[in-house]
């Protein structure tokens, strides 16, 4: 009777057990069959009242029993446990396959790139870098550069007027001033790189607004012969050592003597051609010996001190090394010209 018992016991559990389909149940079962209120465990302790023979033959037949159904749960939870990951994996697979995401990488613009060379070089050179408001006031602009309220040079010189004293710089050329008036009759060697803004048509060529760096060196016994040196020296370091300079006669209020400053075109090597108009010469900047009604004007003596200054295009520097076609291309973002740069930069 016992072992009919017992035997039915362990049927019923094993087709439980084979039937499951979670942990959970799994834990009912163990509860079930092996807690110490289940059949078999009271079974197990109440052996002590059966009659001495059965005794050792039904206890081992029930820890048997027993051992059997706990290895029966622990492989059936492990069998699950399985199953389930493999279920979640298969969820979670990455596809490989799937293209990455395109970033759009342009390229330092080649504005910059030029703007940080000059900087170089006339770093190189001892000058000091200094810095101005774009926003000016009309007695910077133009008063303390020897450009009068009614002067002519003013018309090629229109700018955005924010109020009747204060415009858009239309040059670098005011950083000249406030670095004197700073300096208070000390020497100067400096640049200054920076926007500067005009009331102009945009088209190929120009722009209302641009880029200049400026230049300005007081000191005593500055001369011309110092002013030719130091362009010639920036021009063969930014364009190639075969390139030459010429000093033209020029007029700027602000400079006298005043020249424009041109080099041989890289292009012709100073033959002639299309490029430089067949002259051999392409402009690049405008300076000249700073004019003593600007010295006296911030600050020194005309009769003691003497200096140099210039004017450079930046866009310009950077059309001529590039053979860009059009200013605005600098002021545009587009990655597709940005890019062209990037390997020269
Ligand atoms: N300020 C001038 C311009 O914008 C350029 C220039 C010419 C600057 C001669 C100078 C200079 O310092 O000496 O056209």
């Amino acid at each position: 009777m016992a072992n009919e018992n017992m035997e039915k016991i362990y049927q019923e559990a094993q087709s439980e057990i084979a039937s499951s389909e979670s942990n959970e149940k799994l834990q009912e079962l163990r509860v079930k069959f092996l807690a110490k209120k289940s059949i078999i465990m009271t079974m197990l302790s109440t052996l002590g009242q059966l009659p001495p023979e059965e005794r050792k033959t039904v206890g081992q037949k029930l820890n048997e029993i027993k051992n059997l159904i706990t290895a029966a749960i622990d492989a059936k939870e492990k069998e699950l446990s399985a199953k389930e990951l493999a279920k979640k994996l298969q969820k979670e697979t990455i596809d490989i396959s799937l293209p990455g995401r395109n970033y759009n990488v342009g390229g330092k613009n080649p504005f910059h790139v030029v703007k940080d060379e000059i900087t170089d070089i006339f770093l190189s050179m001892g000058f000091e870098v200094a810095d101005g408001p774009e926003v000016e006031t009309d007695l910077y602009n133009f008063e303390l550069l020897n450009i009068p309220k009614d002067h002519p040079a003013r018309d090629m010189q229109d700018t955005f007027y924010i109020d009747e004293n204060t415009l858009l710089r239309t040059h670098t050329s005011p950083v000249q001033a406030r670095t004197m008036e700073l300096a208070k009759g000390q020497p100067i060697r400096i640049i200054c790189p920076g926007k500067t803004y005009r009331r102009d048509d945009d088209d190929a060529t120009h722009s209302h607004q641009f880029a200049q760096i400026e230049g300005l060196v007081i000191d005593k016994d500055i001369n011309i012969g110092h002013l030719k040196a130091t362009l010639e020296l920036f021009a063969k370091k930014m364009f190639g050592e075969k390139r030459e300079i010429r000093l033209r006669p020029s007029y700027f209020p602000f400079t006298e003597p005043s020249v424009e400053v041109d080099i041989t075109c890289a292009n012709c090597d100073g033959k002639g051609c299309s490029m430089c108009k067949g002259t051999g010469y392409i402009e690049i900047l405008g300076g000249g010996m700073v004019h003593p009604n600007v010295l006296k004007m911030n600050g020194y003596d005309p009769d003691q001190y003497s200096g140099f200054a210039f004017g450079i295009g930046i866009e310009r520097v950077a059309i001529l090394r590039y053979g860009i076609d059009d200013i605005r291309k600098f002021y545009q973002n587009d990655i597709r010209f940005l890019r062209q740069y990037k390997k020269k930069a």
